[in-house]
């Protein structure tokens, strides 16, 4: 029997449908080729740390996973111990006390909590504002939930902070939402209590749900360390503050992370978790309690691994003329291109040359055009060699 041919097209939503490629499917093929050509590849493409977990996460995780009762279906919104942790951890870190039961979710990742937060708030036509460039998630999972995005353009000048008084002129009726990053990627900026108290200011005079982004929260450089948006007094009601464990620990293959905000807010991305969701995996919510307790040199060792990658990369560029500064927080080299070539053009030269993997800015928003992302994803011997790689063909 001859059956009707099928036409996807005609199936998939326009919200699909409206997203570009995700750039680091491109950056992951473009390795891929790369690597098939026989070049000796070295990726600085994506966000995927190569440190690993401490051992003793490791040993709890091993630990943990004998224990046949941690098998079972976890508990939706987090394990009460682990979401205790956290918040003697948040109390510690930041001197904010949270409610564990009522202001701490458990994530399977901070990316998915971003996403569904706009299946939470955004009805068709609502706006969410998207800082320009950012982590690609934002605005995807807008455009999924059938919302817009009104973009904030993140300049040098303003140290690489959305505009508010800027912002505060344009039409922001219809605006539920207000996404911020610090430490930044790929600016590598971080914000301080002031910046974030505008952030709250703003929220209020236009009255926004802050959906605060924290995920490299704990890697800062040259002592700076990063604020939370929950230290400015009178935020958390209207503030979801997303943490992860994938960078800080590099527990990035668990997929594991938390949100801490105001309990109504708590209540309503929870809704939206109990659906898509059903809860991290306890072998790992348990594991994860050894490194919210791992003594803070074990995280300095982190930062500073990460430091000495920055000063070789950052000393490195500069020397071959580019134009950049160096980043306080995160895993990124934000590098303005001093070459006539866009983004993805300077992207895949790079690759054809040297055998670099990076990112190019556009694919972070249309104001990283002109700009490379360098992950800081290899140790100091192969960022050497890349640097020495570049001297030699690009100079
Ligand atoms: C800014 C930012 N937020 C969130 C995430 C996602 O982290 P997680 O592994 O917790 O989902 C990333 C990962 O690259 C990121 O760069």
């Amino acid at each position: 029997m001859m059956r009707k041919s099928f036409n996807i097209d005609d199936k998939i939503s326009s919200r699909l449908k409206n997203l570009e490629e995700y750039v680091f499917f491109e950056v992951a093929k473009a390795k891929e080729e790369a690597i098939l050509s026989g070049k000796d590849v070295i990726d600085l493409g994506g966000g995927n740390p190569d440190l690993p977990p401490h051992p003793r996460i490791i040993e709890a995780l091993k630990k943990e996973a004998d224990d046949l009762e941690n098998h079972r279906h976890p508990i939706y919104e987090g394990l009460p111990e682990l979401k205790k942790a956290i918040g003697l951890w948040f109390g510690r870190r930041f001197g904010v006390s949270v409610d564990p039961e009522s202001e701490i979710l458990i994530l399977i990742g901070s990316k998915e909590g971003l996403s569904h937060v706009n299946l939470a708030f955004i009805d068709r036509g609502d706006e969410v504002l998207i800082p320009n460039p950012a982590y690609p998630p934002y605005r995807r999972s807008v455009i999924l939930a059938g919302g817009k995005v009104l973009d904030m353009p993140l300049l040098r000048r303003n140290s690489w902070r959305p505009d508010f008084e800027e912002l505060q002129r344009e039409d922001l009726s219809k605006a539920k939402l207000l996404f911020l990053n610090y430490p930044n990627n790929p600016t590598g900026a971080l914000a301080d209590e002031g910046f974030f108290e505008k952030a709250v200011d703003f929220a209020e005079e236009n009255e926004l749900v802050i959906c605060h982004d924290m995920a490299y929260s704990e890697i800062t450089f040259d002592g700076n360390r990063a604020v939370s948006m929950l230290q400015v007094p009178g935020a958390r009601e209207r503030t979801l503050e997303f943490h992860s464990f994938s960078k800080t620990y590099g527990m990035t293959g668990w997929r594991l992370g938390f949100v801490v905000g105001g309990r109504e807010l708590i209540k309503v991305l929870r809704n939206v978790e109990v659906t898509v969701n059903s809860g991290a995996f306890h072998v790992l919510q348990k594991a994860a309690m050894a490194a919210l307790s791992l003594p803070d040199e074990a995280i300095g060792e982190v930062r500073q691994t990460y430091q000495e990658r920055r000063d070789i990369l950052v000393n490195g560029l500069r020397e071959l003329g580019w134009e950049l500064e160096s980043p306080k927080g995160g895993i990124f080299v934000w590098a303005k291109i001093p070459y006539e070539y866009d983004s993805k053009t300077m992207a895949r030269l790079l690759i054809d040359k040297t055998g670099i993997v990076t990112t190019p800015g556009v694919g972070l928003g249309s104001q990283g055009e002109g700009y490379l992302r360098f992950s800081l994803i290899v140790d100091n011997d192969r960022l050497n060699e890349a640097v020495g790689k570049m001297k030699m063909h690009l100079e």
